[in-house]
């Protein structure tokens, strides 16, 4: 894409384009500050600034508004300088803006990197002898050409239902995406894409799209003048949202991350999931593709000890299965979700030898262990709550409104954080663990720390978020081949803020296969497959009584990174059997999934029909899922047209059931595949299957 940017004649930073990358000698306009449109619309309102304060009349959203200690609330940010510095990971320029009477000054970010991406954030530096107030800070604010046809695409949802996506058009206004909970949110992702109605389909058209790398409350502003400009503004969420600066002092704000493509919402998908994988991920350019998990939790729930969980690591070893996962349950006096959480010790009636006699015995298996944990939580049934009350948030003197029977812990005190990283450390420090699946099941309630002074209290909502990092950093620096997933009773926190330190992510309790089609199609507009843990659990299942067979609820975990978790014990030969098939056949084409380019060619909600293809990075193998939901009137199968592969390159086929694949050849062209297409054959309710193209002359 192109992106550029100009010092207009009243010294403001304006956007001049953002969109299609330009080629060749620019006949761009320079930077011009609009005329006001009437004495109702003044000149900043009209001028497409890239970071406006809120002064000079500014009637739209700004991206920062400060309180000056005698009360002023006026800020005029002008052009001061700029400088550019070149790395490895990508160029990055820094502007520097400055308010035209006080010595608060702006910097201003702007990293591009390779895979088509933008980052842009701010520092807002106070140079004054005084304290300012921040009362709100954005990452950027990002502008759009004038249109009537805007629609923006946006991620909702709530427990067990994550990741639906809808499209609405613009209209004037303010559209608001936002987290007040504390925490990321299920209810609504830091993502959003926007589109020109009639114009943006999946495959082709406009997409302006980004992302916020923050897991605390985040907002993201959606503006449409009244003159149709479109204006986007993250970063912070401006609610309750108050940041003294003392003189010298600074604030960082999270890291928008933002991108354009004209071919479609797949590729805006795909731009995003490769510069996850490029550089955001741990390990990246190159994250270890993940593991195949075994988990009880849905098996077991609390019931978790020594000869079950044995048991269960027998037979998921035998199947294949690569890692396996002791979920919530292990420790403290944790029989119920009423007692235990801080108490990090292992519960020696479910675990009388420890946690040693388990973990060996996985190793000999083939296998390596994990286990979960919720660091910053506390049952006020707790050794910890009992030692330590004034650890929980509160108000204090008002009643602590309790969620699943805990309470959050106060991260934005230095002791909790000191806590956290030692019971952390010394847990996978005594114990052979190489991964924790840490969750956190609530969003905050009472945000009080009356432990600093009044002005400070509402820190708590940054600096939280920057010990949770920092504990997460350091825990990976200690143990630098501890690998972590991101849960959040679900997918309550996922963003690019807590990726940058977890290898994977838990999309979604909901774990009905139907349902997790459209989960995992909305989780892709976002996020890689390569991060989306996807498990195949028992039937009838736990949410809605759905009985969906064994190889269907294998398919779709299959389409991310795949992990069991039935109670594996009961499956018969004939489910055993095939479990292990699937397994094997999974690892055959399980970096193209986790890792290659994904192209959504029939999309879950549009019909009882979807189908996913996944194309390796150097496009020696693809592999194309097929889903039949339920079929209608004995309806055949829609042709599949394929995408993304070498027109003249000729693949071999192999199905993994070829009665479902018929009068397929045993090898094809890549433009037979994407022209023609091919046919499956699928029928009844809940079918699905698999089929792997490797390219002929691949070395
Ligand atoms: C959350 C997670 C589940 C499980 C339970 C344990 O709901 O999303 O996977 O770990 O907590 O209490």
């Amino acid at each position: 894409m192109t992106y550029a940017i100009g010092v207009n004649d009243q010294k403001g930073l304006q956007t001049i384009y953002w969109g299609q990358r330009l080629e060749g000698p620019s006949t761009l306009v320079s930077a011009k500050a609009y005329p006001e449109a009437a004495s109702f619309d003044p000149s900043v309102s009209a001028t497409p600034l890239e970071y406006a304060g809120w002064g000079g009349g500014l009637p739209t959203q700004p991206a920062l508004k400060i309180s000056f200690p005698d009360g002023n609330r006026s800020l005029l940010l002008d052009y001061l300088d700029s400088k550019q510095t070149d790395g490895p990971n990508g160029d990055q320029l820094e502007i520097t803006l400055r308010d035209r009477l006080a010595e608060v000054y702006v910097h201003l970010f702007y990293k591009v990197y390779a895979t088509g991406i933008l980052a842009r954030w701010s520092q807002i530096e106070n140079r004054t002898k005084g304290v300012i107030t921040v009362e709100q800070a954005a990452s950027a604010t990002l502008n759009l050409p004038p249109s009537t046809s805007y629609e923006l695409s946006s991620l909702t949802g709530r427990w067990g239902a994550e990741w639906q996506l809808h499209t609405v058009p613009l209209v004037p206004g303010h559209s608001v995406l936002e987290s007040r909970r504390g925490s990321t949110s299920h209810q609504s992702n830091p993502w959003l894409a926007i589109g020109r109605t009639g114009e943006t389909t999946e495959t082709s058209g406009p997409v302006w799209f980004g992302e916020l790398g923050w897991s605390g409350s985040w907002q993201i502003d959606v503006e449409q003048t009244y003159s149709h400009r479109v204006k986007i503004t993250g970063g912070y969420n401006t609610f309750d949202f108050s940041y003294p600066l003392a003189p010298g002092q600074l604030l960082k704000t999270p890291i928008f991350y933002v991108g354009y493509t004209n071919k479609g919402h797949g590729e805006a998908s795909r731009i995003l999931h490769r510069f996850q994988q490029k550089q955001i991920l741990p390990g990246a350019p190159t994250p270890k593709p993940r593991p195949i998990i075994y988990n009880s939790w849905e098996a077991t729930e609390f019931n978790v000890n020594e000869a079950g969980q044995l048991a269960l690591a027998e037979k998921a070893a035998s199947l294949g299965v690569e890692r396996m996962v002791i979920d919530d349950g292990w420790f403290g006096q944790r029989v119920t979700d009423h007692a235990g959480l801080g108490d990090w010790y292992v519960n020696q009636t479910k675990f009388p030898h420890g946690l040693k006699p388990v973990i060996d015995r996985v190793h000999q298996l083939g296998m390596d262990f994990g286990i979960w944990v919720e660091p910053e939580m506390i049952n006020p049934d707790s050794d910890l709550y009992r030692k330590h009350p004034e650890w929980a948030m509160s108000f204090p003197g008002r009643p602590r409104t309790e969620a699943r029977n805990q309470l959050v812990l106060n991260l934005a005190r230095d002791d909790v954080k000191q806590y956290l990283l030692t019971f952390l450390d010394k847990l996978v420090s005594e114990n052979d663990i190489a991964f924790l699946k840490w969750d956190y099941n609530r969003n905050w309630s009472e945000p009080g720390w009356d432990a600093v002074p009044l002005p400070e209290q509402k820190e708590i909502y940054v600096r939280y978020i920057n010990n949770l990092y920092e504990v997460l950093a350091e825990l990976r620096k200690r143990h630098p081949k501890l690998e972590i997933e991101s849960c959040s009773g679900g997918g309550g926190r996922v963003d690019l803020g807590i990726l940058r330190y977890t290898d994977e992510v838990w999309p979604s309790d909901n774990t009905d296969a139907l349902d997790r089609l459209s989960i995992q199609d909305g989780f892709s507009q976002a996020y890689t497959p390569g991060v989306m843990v996807a498990w195949v659990t028992d039937v009838p299942n736990f949410l809605d009584r759905r009985n969906i067979p064994l190889e269907f609820r294998f398919t779709v975990a299959m389409t991310g990174a795949l992990g069991i978790g039935s109670d594996v014990t009961k499956w018969t030969p004939d489910e055993s059997a095939l479990a292990t098939r699937l397994v094997a056949f999974y690892k055959t084409v399980r970096s193209t999934v986790q890792q290659g380019a994904l192209y959504r060619l029939i999309a879950p909600e549009a019909s009882e029909q979807s189908a996913v293809e996944y194309v390796a990075e150097d496009r020696h193998q693809a592999v194309l899922f097929g889903f039949l939901h339920s079929q209608h009137y004995g309806e055949p199968f829609q042709t599949i047209r394929l995408q993304g592969l070498e027109p003249a390159a000729l693949y071999r086929v192999k199905p993994l059931d070829p009665s479902k694949a018929p009068g397929l050849p045993q090898q094809i062209t890549g433009s037979e595949l994407m022209g023609p297409g091919i046919s499956l054959h699928l029928i009844g309710d809940y079918d699905s299957t698999a089929i792997v193209f490797e390219k002929v002359d691949h070395k």
